[in-house]
């Protein structure tokens, strides 16, 4: 095998599996395909368009080769063979490996000796040498014998302005110390920033699910004092950013009206479960995925009670919800708290507008506004901080804490924020 020029196939076409296919492609010799079980995501990628948004993969795949296909048997002869699949949890909050388990199930056939299979996915400690190997071993072939398994989480936070798939440093666990050398060298040729190896496929793993815990964890911590500070009297972003002016030991993590996204709603999850299967209880990490998860809840409450000043009630009022995907300025709906809020205000029975300029089949902002009494911003999208003219509006609840308090004062127009 020339390690320069590797045959390197990546399963999952989505946020994590495209633009690292893109960078290969860009940045390497490899001859790179990309396999994807949706027949759109790949139509899109063979005519040169990008699948997800992602500003950078939307550049790169214009100027790079890489061929997509449904068809697995294109992995044939792989030198390399990433999986970058989903890993959701089920509606009962259990962790899912289905997509892991059905994209080895197809690479099977595949498996050759001399190849070196990479989970990017995210998974809780233990995935790797107990469902992987263990599924790709069915072939026949063993692994470290044959072939050799290496785990590198994806850290990719799309729409990040600062940092993409080229400049965030990585983490690498293998089956074998060599194989931990390979896929460093692998992933030094494309990405400018720290390889570091660690010790074990185990160790990799659990380093990418403390990250996301530990977000879920400070967001909980913020969301908590949100609602005892509304009860003070008290700020929480005047108080956040007076405590982040210690120079050490702080990190500032702001309160909303809920946690979404593929992985710090989802991610915790795993852990909790694997400690629960190992006889521990992580109740910790429990505690902060139901304090999060109450957030939708307490921002419709903060309408109730705002309604409640003037003698109105949600039922039958008109509600505009401004935002339904889960961060600012993308269309990625996964897991968003804003899905929950809508959900609980047609309920109750509100008259809903819902405005989203990056989700099809929304409404449009300024007529929403001019028919809504009261209003709930979901999601801190740039063109909801712009609106300068709040139209009839009476209340506005600020679920992402983004818009100008003072101006809503000085309007007579009831301002709620979470926490503030
Ligand atoms: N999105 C993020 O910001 C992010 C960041 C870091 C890590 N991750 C992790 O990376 C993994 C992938 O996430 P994503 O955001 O790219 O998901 P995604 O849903 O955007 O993309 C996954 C793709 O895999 C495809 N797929 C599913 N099963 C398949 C199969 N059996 N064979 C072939 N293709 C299959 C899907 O059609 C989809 O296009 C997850 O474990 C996630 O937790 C995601």
């Amino acid at each position: 095998m020339n390690i320069d020029k590797m045959k390197v196939s990546i399963i999952g076409m989505g946020y994590v599996g495209f633009p690292l296919a893109c960078a290969i492609a860009k940045k390497t010799e490899h001859e790179v395909i990309g396999i994807d079980l949706s027949k759109q995501k790949v139509d899109l990628i063979n005519q040169k368009k990008s699948p997800v948004e992602d500003k950078q993969a939307e550049k790169d795949i214009k100027e790079i080769s890489l061929s997509a296909s449904t068809d697995f048997s294109k992995i044939d002869s792989s030198d390399l063979i990433i999986i970058a699949v989903p890993t959701p949890i089920k509606e009962n909050k259990l962790p899912d490996l289905s997509c892991i388990e059905s994209a080895t199930d197809s690479i099977l056939p595949f498996l050759k000796k001399g190849q070196l299979i990479i989970l990017e996915s995210t998974v809780n400690p233990g995935v790797c040498d107990e469902v992987l190997i263990p599924a790709l071993e069915r072939s026949g072939l063993r692994c470290n014998e044959d072939f050799n398994v290496a785990h590198c989480p994806e850290r990719i936070d799309p729409g990040n302005k600062k940092y993409n798939v080229y400049n965030i440093p990585r983490n690498i666990g293998a089956s074998s110390s060599e194989s931990a050398a390979f896929a460093k060298k692998f992933y030094s040729s494309f990405i400018d920033a720290d390889i570091n190896v660690v010790s074990s496929l185990k160790a990799a793993e659990a380093s990418k699910v403390i990250e996301n815990t530990f977000r879920d964890i400070n967001i909980a911590y913020v969301n908590e004092l949100a609602k005892s500070f509304d009860l003070m009297g008290l700020d929480i972003i005047e108080i956040i950013n007076a405590a982040s002016n210690k120079p050490f030991a702080f990190m500032p993590h702001f309160p909303g009206c809920g946690v979404g996204g593929h992985c710090i709603p989802v991610d915790p999850y795993y852990l909790i479960q694997k400690a629960r299967d190992m006889g521990f209880e992580h109740s910790f990490l429990q505690m902060a995925r139901d304090v999060n998860n109450s957030m939708p809840e307490y921002t419709v409450q903060k309408l109730e009670n705002s309604l409640a000043e003037i003698g109105k009630k949600i039922k039958g009022t008109k509600v505009c919800l401004l935002g339904l995907s889960y961060k600012p300025n993308v269309g990625d709906l996964r897991e968003s708290p804003a899905l929950e809020i809508k959900k609980i205000l047609n309920d109750r029975g509100a008259d809903l507008a819902v405005v989203d300029p990056h989700i099809e089949g929304t409404q449009e902002l300024s007529k929403s506004l001019e028919r809504s009494e009261a209003v709930i911003l979901a999601t801190a999208h740039d063109d909801f901080k712009k609106i300068s003219d709040w139209k009839g509006v009476k209340i506005v609840i600020d679920g992402r804490n983004c818009l100008d308090k003072s101006y809503f004062i000085s309007k007579g127009i009831i301002y709620r924020g979470i926490g503030r």
